[in-house]
C-alpha cells in the first residue's frame, strides 16, 4: 500500500516547502500569511459591476438534505448560514440545484421551480444575513446559484434513472445500461434548456447575482462536451457539443437581462478509475487504477482528455471553450476537474477514500497541484476572465500560505474552498482577521461527507461538526461503514 506524507506531521511552512520540492511540485507557498490591507487575499475584486470584498470563494456543496419536493430543509438552511459565516466574498452557487425533478442527482436535491422559489430565496437571504452578522456589512458579497441537470447520474427517487447523451463504453457498463438504453432526444434536450432558462429567471427574481450553468463532474452539461459520438445537433463537432450552453445563455440573456452568468467546468478529465483488485485487502479497497482503455484508442469519451493517452489531460478544447465563454461575454469561470463518480482522486484529492472509492494512486498533493497548474495556465491565456480555483482543502495547515501565494502570483483570482467549508467554515474569516488557525477543525479528508450520501444519508462533516457528530445519523453512518467493511472482507 502506498504511504503518503500526512500533512499534520509536517511541522512548519519550511518543511512543507521541502515536501513540495521532494514531490517535484512547483506550487507557490508564502512563508508568512499577511493580514489587513497587505494581504493579497483581502483585496477586493470587481467583475461585471459586482464587488467581492476578498479572494475566498465558497464552492457549491450539496447536502443531500432537501425535502422530497425540492425545498430546502432546516439542515440546508444551517449549511447556507455557515457558508455566509465564512466571510468569503464570493459564494459560487451554494449547491447544485436541479432545474427539473427527473434531473435530481438524489431524492433530496433542491429543485428550483415556482413551488420552491420562496424557500430558495430565503436561503440566499439567510446566507447574506449571516455574512452581515459576521463581517458587519452586507456589502462585498457576491452570491450565485448553481443550476444543474444530473444527466447520467440522475436519481430522483431511490434508484438510478440515468439520462444519457451517448453510449459510454466504460460508464454504461458500470451503470448496467443495456446497449439499447434510450438516449435523450433533441426534443427532450430542448425542454431541459427551457427549464434552465425558467430556473435562471427565478434565481434572478430571488436576488442571486449570477447563475452557474454547471458543466462539471460528469453531469449533463459536462456530458455534452464529450458527446463526440452523438449524432444530430448536440453531438459531434465542438459547435454542436456546445450548442446546449449557447442556447441556455441566449435564453437567459433574453429573459433575465440583468442576471450574470458563470460556468463551473471540469477543465480536464481522465479515463474512469477503479480499485485495483491486485492491491485490495480485506476491508480496504485497492489503489486506484485506470480502467482498461487500450482497445478504446483514440479515446473519444472525455472532455479535456488526451485521446492517445486518456490518463493525461489535454487542454486544447478547454481553451476553445474559454474562448467561447469570452464570445458569450461570460467572465465568471470556476475550474474543477473530472468527476467524483469515476475518478475522485483528480476531483477532490483525499487521503482516505469514500466507501465506493479507492486508495489514492498518487500523493493527494499531486492532485492539488494538477488542478492549480491548470488554472494558472488558463488564467495566463485568459487574463480578462475571472477564475475560481479548486482543490485547496487538502492543503490543510498550509492552505493559507499557498492560497495567498497563488493569488499574489496571479495563478488564480479566487481560492475556492469545498470540504473545508463543511468542517471549518470560519477559516476565511480567521485568515483575513489574523486569528490563529483552529487546527482541530481542519478537514482531514476523511470523506465521510461523501460516504454518507453515497449510502442515502445527508452529507455533512461527521467527524468534526458537532451537529452531525452527535446526531443519530452518525450512528447510522458508523453501522453502514462497518457493514461495508464486513462485506468487502467476505468478498475478498
Ligand atoms: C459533500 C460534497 C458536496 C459537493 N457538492 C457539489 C455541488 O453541489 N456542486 C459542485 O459543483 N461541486 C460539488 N462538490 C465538489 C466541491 O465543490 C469541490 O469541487 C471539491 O470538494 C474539491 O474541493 P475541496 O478540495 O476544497 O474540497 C461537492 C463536494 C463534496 C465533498
Ligand atoms: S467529512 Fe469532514 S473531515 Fe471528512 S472530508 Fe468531509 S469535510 Fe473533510
Amino acid at each position: 500500500m502506498n504511504h503518503y506524507i500526512k500533512i499534520p506531521t509536517v511541522k512548519s511552512v519550511a518543511q512543507f516547502i521541502e515536501t513540495l520540492q521532494q514531490l517535484n511540485l512547483a506550487l507557490p507557498c508564502d512563508r508568512e500569511v499577511l493580514t489587513g490591507d497587505r494581504s493579497p487575499l483581502a483585496q477586493p475584486l470587481t467583475v461585471e459591476g459586482l464587488t467581492a470584498s476578498n479572494r475566498f470563494a465558497v464552492q457549491p456543496m450539496e447536502g443531500w438534505d432537501g425535502l422530497p419536493d425540492g425545498n430546502p430543509s432546516e439542515m440546508t438552511f444551517r449549511r447556507w448560514r455557515r457558508f455566509g459565516s465564512s466571510g468569503a466574498g464570493l459564494i459560487w452557487g451554494g449547491e447544485a440545484v436541479a432545474v427539473q425533478h427527473d434531473g435530481k442527482a438524489n431524492p433530496n436535491q433542491l429543485v428550483l421551480d415556482e413551488h420552491t422559489y420562496n424557500q430558495i430565496a430565503r436561503l440566499r437571504e439567510a446566507l447574506v444575513e449571516e455574512h452581515r452578522r459576521i463581517t458587519g456589512s452586507p456589502d462585498g458579497l457576491v452570491v450565485g446559484l448553481q443550476l444543474t441537470h444530473s444527466g447520467r447520474y440522475s436519481r430522483p427517487q431511490d434508484k438510478p434513472a440515468p439520462r444519457i447523451l451517448y453510449r459510454h463504453p466504460i460508464l454504461d457498463r458500470r451503470l448496467n445500461l443495456p446497449d439499447d438504453y434510450a438516449l435523450l432526444t433533441d426534443g427532450e434536450i430542448g425542454q431541459i434548456i427551457e427549464n434552465f432558462i425558467r430556473a435562471a429567471k427565478l434565481a434572478w427574481r430571488a436576488g442571486f447575482h449570477f447563475v452557474d450553468i454547471k458543466h462539471c463532474h460528469g453531469y449533463l452539461g459536462h456530458e455534452f462536451l464529450s458527446a463526440y459520438t452523438r449524432e444530430g445537433a448536440y453531438g459531434g463537432s465542438f459547435e454542436n457539443r456546445t450548442r446546449f450552453l449557447r442556447e441556455v445563455v441566449q435564453g437567459i440573456r433574453a429573459e433575465a437581462p440583468g442576471l450574470r452568468i458563470g460556468v463551473r467546468l471540469s477543465a480536464f478529465d481522465m479515463v474512469p478509475f477503479r480499485p485495483d483488485p491486485a492491491t485490495s485487502r480485506p476491508g480496504k479497497p485497492g489503489i486506484g487504477a485506470p480502467e482498461r482503455y487500450e482497445h478504446l484508442l483514440p479515446y473519444r469519451w472525455g472532455f479535456g482528455v488526451n485521446p492517445h493517452d486518456p490518463t493525461q489531460p489535454d487542454l486544447t478544447e478547454t481553451v476553445a471553450f474559454l474562448q467561447l465563454l469570452r464570445t458569450l461575454q461570460i467572465r465568471l469561470v470556476n475550474l474543477s476537474a473530472g468527476s467524483p463518480y469515476y475518478n475522485p482522486h483528480i476531483q477532490r484529492p483525499a487521503l482516505y477514500p469514500p466507501s465506493d472509492g479507492y486508495q489514492p494512486p498518487e500523493d493527494p498533493l499531486v492532485g492539488v497541484a494538477r488542478q492549480m497548474e491548470v488554472v494558472r495556465t488558463l488564467k495566463a491565456l485568459f487574463p480578462d476572465l475571472v477564475f475560481v480555483g479548486t482543490a485547496y482543502t487538502y492543503l490543510q495547515e498550509y492552505l493559507p500560505p499557498v492560497a495567498q501565494a497563488a493569488v499574489r502570483e496571479g495563478w488564480t483570482d479566487f481560492v475556492g474552498l469545498g470540504r473545508m467549508m463543511l468542517a471549518y467554515p470560519q477559516l476565511p474569516y480567521d485568515v483575513l482577521t489574523g486569528a490563529p488557525l483552529q487546527s482541530k477543525r481542519l478537514c482531514r479528508t476523511f470523506s465521510d461527507c461523501t460516504t454518507a450520501p453515497r449510502n442515502g444519508l445527508p452529507s455533512g462533516c461527521y467527524p468534526l461538526d458537532e451537529f452531525y457528530k452527535r446526531s443519530p445519523m452518525a450512528e447510522q453512518l458508523k453501522r453502514l461503514k462497518q457493514r461495508h467493511q464486513r462485506q468487502s472482507e467476505t468478498t475478498y
